[in-house]
């Protein structure tokens, strides 16, 4: 699945590269060729208009948005986040599918509501499902994080896992400690099918940081898991040091960020503590010179 996913992605991002050359800085194209659940989901169609956009964007679109522009776009992608935030675990992974209509409206002073109609994937089980949504950027001095509402998403909540997740966690606390050795994906798009519910778990701790640093102007996808470690479990529940590189395909940015979680079947994720890093060395970005 991740080589597939490179492969997906390198032509995706021809597409891209080939529409504006300015729009994307060249460092940022061998990050971009990570694999990716959530961006093998866009269609080449979907990338071509985003970039296009993108050079020609510069105020909020307010009323009927196409759906497969930016603004619509990354509104929608905050609907994935917070429900992985919500619902996400090591067996479950919710991706934005499509975004079929949005709207978009000023709220006197205090920020802007999307309203959106867009279809989730779940990966793992392969479920997809058409959800209304409504994402509410707060305006303020200081940024506040985005509010999510979903609803007539009830096939995608159903969605049972529990039984993969029970032996995963039982074989965590008890019999092996978690210590990964590579980067998820590695620099070949290849990820050991052993380290795959760490790679979705360390996705779904992310977008606790994804949520809440998401503002109109970004779209935040997790571009690799850099390690994750796993600590003394505490109170029954899994606890993981993990460093994650996040991509915002918008300014073409790589933050890096620290994360502490804990997870457990009954608990799910938890984070901790997060903090932001300084930026990655522009070596350490490629993946050929690991
Ligand atoms: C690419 O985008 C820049 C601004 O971001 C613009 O000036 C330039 O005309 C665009 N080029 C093409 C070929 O669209
Ligand atoms: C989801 O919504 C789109 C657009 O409204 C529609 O074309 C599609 O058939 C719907 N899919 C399902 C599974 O209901
Ligand atoms: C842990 O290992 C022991 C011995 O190798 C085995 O009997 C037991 O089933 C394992 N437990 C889990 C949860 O994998
Ligand atoms: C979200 O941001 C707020 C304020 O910036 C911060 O206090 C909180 O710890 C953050 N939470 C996460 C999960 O990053
Ligand atoms: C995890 O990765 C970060 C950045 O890539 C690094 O600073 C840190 O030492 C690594 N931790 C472990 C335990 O490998």
């Amino acid at each position: 699945m991740g080589l597939r996913g490179v492969i997906v992605l390198v032509g995706l991002m021809g597409t891209t590269w080939s529409f504006n050359m300015t729009t994307i800085r060249p460092e940022a194209v061998s990050t971009d060729t990570f694999a990716r659940p959530e961006t093998t989901e866009e269609t080449t169609e979907q990338k071509g208009a985003v970039a296009e956009e993108e050079a020609v964007e510069d105020v909020m679109a307010t009323g009927e948005l196409n759906p497969s522009h930016y603004p619509a776009q990354r509104a929608a992608k905050v609907v994935q986040h917070y429900l992985n935030t919500r619902y996400g675990s090591p067996y479950k992974l919710f991706g934005l599918k499509q975004v079929h209509s949005g709207n978009a409206e000023d709220v006197a002073d205090s920020g802007r509501k999307y309203q959106l109609d867009i279809s989730v994937h779940e990966i793992i089980s392969d479920t997809k499902e058409n959800c209304s949504a409504e994402v509410f950027f707060p305006r303020g001095v200081k940024q506040l994080s985005p509010q999510v509402q979903v609803s007539s998403c009830e096939e995608l909540l159903k969605i049972d896992a529990n039984s993969e997740e029970e032996a995963l966690y039982q074989q965590y606390k008890t019999n092996k400690t978690l210590r990964t050795e590579k980067r998820l994906p590695d620099s070949y798009g290849h990820i050991d099918p052993e380290m795959t519910p760490f790679w979705h778990l360390g996705i779904v701790a992310s977008s606790f940081i994804m949520l809440n640093e998401s503002t109109e102007n970004t779209l935040y996808n997790v571009a690799q898991v850099a390690n994750i470690t796993q600590l003394t479990t505490e109170n029954d529940q899994l606890k993981f040091d993990c460093h994650v590189l996040l991509h915002d395909m918008v300014s073409q940015e790589i933050p890096q960020w620290k994360l502490l979680f804990t997870w457990s079947p009954a608990g799910g994720v938890k984070v901790l503590h997060t903090e932001q890093l300084p930026h990655v060395h522009d070596c350490e970005k490629h993946p050929k010179t690991n």
